[in-house]
């Protein structure tokens, strides 16, 4: 399955941390199928890179390659996973790390998220990985979020006590593993910025933005940000993201003005992409939305913006219909892989 990430579930060093929103590393492998019989591939991009992905597999496959993320998250992720590691067993025992730190989260206490034991280790782990590699905080996060109450249901953060493992027992399994796998290859370069600054001369985009729906990263992902940064800057965040959270069923204009901006600010990044591209191909992972109960060919006007801006042989290469519950009702829903030729 292309766009599913359970395909990287079952691969070492793509399995770091289960990042639902992103597509499989074949996904990659079928763009640079397709891209090969057009033009040279030597240098690929990813300007909403996610969990790396698209870089990790390029990396894998000697080819160089670029990619921003707004999320301080998605930017550890993808760097954890890319950069060549050579780091030993370091872990002491808890008794010997003498300091801890507060982290806030912003929508509850990050308390009530842990048992009092698990949530004890975790301010003293944060405090004593502040000093490490991000890979140690990154297997961090990952023993937190598996030792915590909390699951992810859709857009939202719920919790939902139960016997949770030993947070700190996950996080010696985790930080082991890592440190023994291993994928070869080109370095990606990477920043933490906007897919709107995004600007190497890359042969290729294969990216996939945010959908219109009810996915908000800064919340969904928002304990990860938390363990992250350690500051209280969502709204900074939050406020660099491209538009495409659906906020609430009425705000008295209703909700289209989101699909009109998140349409605007599509047809900006396409004139970007096109000058980057000249010649390059675009490849391009949406889904379409149902808003209010009426369902949106969103990947249709996303086509016509980019043929609006000079992309020549657009088409859908790749789709899949999917059954989506939204309040309660069954919706089919098309996601699909938009090729596109500057
Ligand atoms: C669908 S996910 C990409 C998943 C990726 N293909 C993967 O396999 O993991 C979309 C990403 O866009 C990022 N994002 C949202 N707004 C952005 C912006 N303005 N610039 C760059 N990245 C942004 C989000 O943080 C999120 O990681």
């Amino acid at each position: 399955m292309l766009f599913n990430y359970r395909d990287n579930l079952i691969r070492p060093v793509y399995n770091w941390y289960p990042y639902k929103e992103g597509f499989s590393w074949r996904l990659v492998d079928r763009c640079l199928s397709l891209a090969k019989t057009k033009i040279d591939v030597n240098y690929i991009g990813d300007p909403f890179m996610g969990s790396g992905t698209t870089l990790l597999r390029s990396k894998e496959l000697g080819i160089k390659s670029y990619g921003t993320d707004v999320s301080p998250f998605a930017y550890l992720l993808s760097y954890v996973k890319t950069n060549d590691w050579n780091l030993e067993y370091d872990i002491p025992s808890l008794d010997k790390i003498d300091g801890e730190v507060d982290i806030y989260f912003e929508l509850f206490p990050l308390s009530r998220a842990f048992s009092k034991t698990n949530y004890d280790i975790l301010k003293r782990l944060r405090y004593w990985v502040e000093n490490k590699t991000e890979l140690h905080l990154l297997a961090l996060i990952r023993a937190a979020m598996e030792s915590s109450y909390i699951y992810k249901d859709g857009g939202v953060i719920k919790i939902r006590p139960r016997p949770t493992p030993n947070l700190f027992n996950r996080f010696k399994k985790h930080f082991s593993r890592m440190i023994d796998e291993k994928i070869e290859g080109v370095k990606p370069e990477l920043e933490m910025k906007s897919a709107f600054e995004f600007d190497k001369p890359v042969d290729i985009i294969i990216t996939s933005p945010p959908y219109l729906n009810n996915i908000d990263y800064t919340k969904i992902y928002g304990v990860e940000l938390a363990l992250t940064t350690l500051n209280q800057d969502y709204r900074i965040i939050r406020g660099r993201m491209m538009t495409s959270f659906i906020k609430s069923k009425t705000d008295g204009t209703g909700i289209l003005p989101i699909k009109q901006k998140y349409l605007e600010e599509s047809l900006e990044l396409f004139y970007r992409f096109y000058d980057i591209l000249k010649g390059g191909i675009l490849f391009y992972n949406v889904s379409n939305s149902i808003i209010n109960g009426v369902y949106y060919e969103i990947d249709l006007e996303l086509m016509k913006l980019m043929e609006k801006v000079g992309f020549k042989d657009v088409k859908i290469v790749e789709y899949v219909n999917r059954n989506t519950k939204i309040d309660g009702k069954i919706y089919r829903i098309r996601e699909s892989l938009i090729m596109a030729s500057s």
